[in-house]
């Protein structure tokens, strides 16, 4: 066990920095095939609507965007999307953050113990429902990483470096976010608006991203809690989904008419579509092989 703080950089743009280059293996690597079409390397899944907290430059914040319904994931949605990934063989990755917090979510122990027979799966926490007990729980059940964003102040790197240290757990199992800064820093967080939703820090002009290609639709897709799937992390709009996990398989989502038309678009630098259009993100951070391997074919 290393000295406190020794997992974390108190560096804002340095945390995010590292950060990429940890996720980049994972999200980067060589595309798995089905049927001759690219699967993801990186599904992230929504598992609760509600949070605890209400950060200012978080979607969340708005109860006309983002309000907390506590809506869940029920186990039928979970075995689906279970079925449908081992029947394609998939091996690519989860990420449980999505719209909420995700450790307010009961069952998460059944469903990282299913889906971590598939992949890894990384949890994307505020870490406010952590203790001890909690830790070592998702510890042992079949997560490779904890990711804390530390929103109050560095008085939680001591906290959560001694959470570790008392359940006894590798220290490489978390990582802490310093995102406790001002909007001068962007709140310690590689800002987006969250495809027009938020505009607090200092945010790129969405007009500076209408022809940027966007990798996004080529390596990841995002499960809601309801079995919805939309484009990506930034689409806090959710007005159109791409298909529903309970109406069709995933793979026929992954690969459908919706899908490709987006993935089109976006692989030729073409915004124009919502929720897109209002984006500020800058879309090739990840995915440059599935980016690729994606225009070969269409
Ligand atoms: C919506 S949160 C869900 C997970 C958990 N509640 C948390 O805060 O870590 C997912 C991630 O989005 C980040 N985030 C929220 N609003 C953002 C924005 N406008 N731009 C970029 N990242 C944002 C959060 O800091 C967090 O890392
Ligand atoms: S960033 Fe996370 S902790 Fe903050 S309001 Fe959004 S979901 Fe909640």
């Amino acid at each position: 066990m290393g000295k406190i703080g020794d997992n974390l950089q108190l560096n804002p743009k340095e945390t995010i920095r590292k950060n990429i280059i940890r996720k980049k293996p994972i999200l980067d690597r060589e595309p798995q095939y089905f049927k001759g079409i690219p699967l993801p390397s990186w599904i992230e899944l929504s598992l609760i609507d509600s949070c605890n907290r209400a950060c200012t430059f978080c979607p969340r914040v708005d109860e006309n965007i983002a309000p907390n319904t506590n809506h869940k994931m029920e186990r039928v949605l979970i075995d689906k999307l279970y079925k449908d990934l081992n029947d394609i063989g998939f091996n690519g990755a989860f990420s449980i953050c999505g719209y909420g917090e995700p450790l307010l979510y009961k069952d998460l122990e059944y469903l990282t113990n299913k889906l971590g027979q598939l992949g890894q799966i990384e949890i994307v926490t505020n870490g406010d429902p952590l203790n001890e007990k909690k830790i070592e729980k998702i510890y042992q059940s079949k997560v490779s990483q904890l990711v804390i964003s530390l929103y109050d102040g560095p008085e939680q790197i001591i906290l959560f470096n001694d959470m570790m240290k008392k359940a006894n757990i590798p220290e490489n199992f978390i990582t802490l976010r310093d995102r406790w800064y001002d909007p001068t820093l962007d709140y310690g967080v590689k800002l987006t608006n969250r495809t027009g939703t938020v505009s607090v820090g200092n945010q790129p002009e969405t007009t500076n991203y209408k022809k940027r290609i966007c990798f996004y639709t080529s390596y990841q897709i995002m499960i809601d809690w309801d079995g919805n799937t939309y484009l990506c992390p930034q689409d806090w709009q959710r007005r159109v989904s791409l298909g529903n996990i309970m109406q069709k398989t995933f793979f026929e989502i992954w690969n459908g008419q919706m899908m490709k038309k987006y993935r089109k678009k976006l692989i030729n630098g073409n915004r124009d579509l919502s929720p897109c259009k209002n984006c500020n993100a800058d879309g090739q951070v990840y995915g440059e092989n599935h980016y690729n391997a994606f225009k070969k074919i269409l």
